[in-house]
């Protein structure tokens, strides 16, 4: 028998405190958002009190543990909201405070979705947008530290891809920075400061974490891909800074012709406050080319600065035009259900076409948080579980994945006995609630499955 889902009424995790104390903040953060926006016109401005008032209803909705009703035929119609949802709460009714974590939260931006989906002119307005593009203005020396990183590499292309050692140092780099750059996560950072922000961004903070990596299976990656032409896929969370580590990652698979194509996969709704909607890449890509957006004025060399931030932006460009660098969106990865769903079998046909479509793939990367949890179905394994079988049909069916995951929820599996109880002891010496450590986003691991 599978353990049971993590719950948000399971005292002292980290998910019953998100539950009861972070989803108000994020939710009235909306709201505070939400408020500067202004109406263009009188029927803008009316739906904008609507929305407000509907906002206000689901924060006090969450706080007051209502039950989460289901989404009715008109909602479903205008927000295309996937049936899953309905599906599982016939089966499992849920109440804010007393639900399954994962489905709770995601339902919470599907509701946050609907609200704006049953307007007439605020139906694609992203909530999110403003603090994704504030918190990507305040990343800037990571942004530009790492663009130097890339100017330099490119410098050196020629030498560098006869060099087998080499590549595969290079790979284990920018791995890292990709893994790294999840620890940017804004539901996390809600009252980060510029110099939180750039202390766990930048090759110091990296060398300095990396003895946080509990699991590193980088190794095992770079030995399972051919020297040439894969095809890499990324199933994408956060955008801003961790989006712009991903892609760099992607510009070197592509530079060394190790990849062939890379396939981002984004979100199809604002979701989980900083993820990737296709949106975000286009942002990104006008910020990277705007010196008022990144201003380089303090800068030492700011014209080798300028340059390298434009070459980011080009060869991404590039790549697009070329069909190389590809973006998507799916509305399953938005939807309630687990990565268990991905497979060729599934009941009801959810995540069958994304299966049969990432068999093609020689590598899934799979980032951040949310999708370890959703890998590892959010369950209650023991930590010492092996990831394969923590993953379940994933680590059999075909699948190459890698999870870059930095550790910001209670689930957390493949770890050697007694580390779990080490950390712990740690991290309450340092004055926090022992199993937190797994919470903190301060740790990280790298898990591989070659799907066989
Ligand atoms: O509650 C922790 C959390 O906010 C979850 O919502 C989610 O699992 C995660 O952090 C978001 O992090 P990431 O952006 O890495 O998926
Ligand atoms: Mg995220």
């Amino acid at each position: 028998m599978l353990p049971p889902r993590f719950r948000t009424d399971d005292e002292g995790t980290f998910g019953s405190y998100t539950a009861q104390k972070r989803w108000p903040i994020i939710i009235q953060n909306s709201i505070d958002d939400f408020l500067g926006e202004l109406g263009f016109d009188q029927k803008a401005h009316e739906e904008h009190e609507i929305i407000l008032e509907k906002l206000k209803k689901l924060k006090s909705d969450v706080i007051n543990n209502e039950d989460l009703p289901q989404f009715s035929d008109d909602e479903i119609l205008c927000a295309s909201v996937p049936r899953s949802f309905n599906e599982y709460l016939e089966k499992y009714p849920q109440k804010w405070l007393c639900g399954d974590w994962l489905f709770c939260e995601i339902y919470l931006y599907r509701r946050i979705n609907v609200i704006f989906k049953q307007s007439k002119y605020w139906l694609d307005f992203d909530i999110f947008n403003s603090i994704k593009q504030s918190t990507f203005k305040s990343s800037l020396h990571g942004v530009v530290e790492l663009a130097l990183r890339y100017h330099n590499l490119k410098d050196n292309l020629n030498d560098i891809i006869k060099d087998k050692e080499m590549l595969s140092i290079l790979f284990k780099e920018f791995i890292e920075i990709s893994l790294w750059g999840n620890a940017t996560d804004l539901s996390l950072l809600t009252n980060a400061t510029l110099d939180d922000i750039r202390s766990i961004q930048g090759a110091e903070a990296r060398k300095k974490s990396e003895s946080k990596i509990l699991i590193n299976d980088t190794n095992a990656v770079w030995d399972s891909l051919s020297r040439f032409h894969n095809r890499i896929d990324f199933v994408l969370d956060n955008s801003g800074f961790e989006l712009y580590t991903d892609l760099v990652l992607s510009l070197f698979l592509l530079d060394t012709d190790i990849a062939s194509s890379c396939i981002f996969h984004a979100k199809d709704i604002p979701y989980m406050v900083s993820d990737v909607v296709i949106n975000d890449v286009k942002n990104l890509l006008k910020d990277l080319k705007c010196r008022k957006f990144f201003p380089l004025n303090d800068f030492k060399d700011s014209q080798r600065c300028n340059q390298a931030l434009n070459l980011v932006a080009s060869t991404i460009e590039s790549y697009i035009d070329q069909g190389k660098l590809v973006f998507r969106e799916n509305s399953f990865w938005t939807c309630n259900l687990d990565y268990w769903n991905l497979t060729y079998n599934n009941p009801k046909g959810y995540g069958t076409e994304l299966y049969k479509d990432l068999l093609k793939s020689d590598l899934v990367i799979f980032k951040g948080d949310l999708n370890y949890r959703k890998l590892t179905g959010d369950r209650k394994w023991a930590h010492t579980t092996d990831w394969k079988t923590a993953i379940g049909p994933l680590g059999t069916n075909g699948i190459k994945s890698l999870s870059l995951r930095t550790c910001k929820a209670d689930v957390i599996v493949g770890l050697p006995e007694g580390l779990n109880e080490d950390l712990s002891k740690y991290w309450e010496s340092q004055g926090e609630i022992g199993s937190w450590w797994c919470s903190s986003g301060k740790w990280a691991v790298v898990c591989y499955s070659n799907g066989g």
